[in-house]
């Protein structure tokens, strides 16, 4: 990381980018959608009225789309299909085997009734 000459780092700023969803009527708790983007598919997900985007790929077998699993949003959870490791939607993480790395996750806002997600 660049240093200003005292050795402190000079935080890196990257354009961020917001992606409009849907209506926020259209994704009620326990819902969820997929949302294609130029790199990588994410899917949105309403845990009781919390809204979570991850990474739709499993990090076990990234060809896997985890939105084709059983999400659970009284746990905030989504369970692979193919091999059942169960991710935390809040942090990406997995929380059980065979997975052990985290997919990425990405802050959901809402803006004039619509959900949005931010994007690096
Ligand atoms: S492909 Fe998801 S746990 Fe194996």
């Amino acid at each position: 990381m660049p240093t200003h000459g005292i050795g402190y780092p000079i935080p890196v700023r990257t354009m961020t980018s917001r992606i409009d969803i849907c209506p926020v009527s259209e994704l009620p708790p326990g819902a969820s959608v997929r949302v294609e983007t130029e790199d990588f598919d994410i899917g949105v997900f309403n845990c009781d009225g919390q809204l979570l985007a991850m990474e739709d790929r499993c990090s076990h077998d990234d060809s896997v789309l985890l939105d084709e699993g059983g999400f659970d949003a009284a746990t905030c959870t989504i369970e692979c299909p193919r091999h059942g490791s169960v991710f935390d939607l809040r942090t990406g993480r997995p929380t059980t085997l065979p997975a052990y790395e985290a997919v990425e996750t990405f802050p959901v806002l809402v803006e004039d009734g619509v959900i949005k997600l931010e994007l690096e």
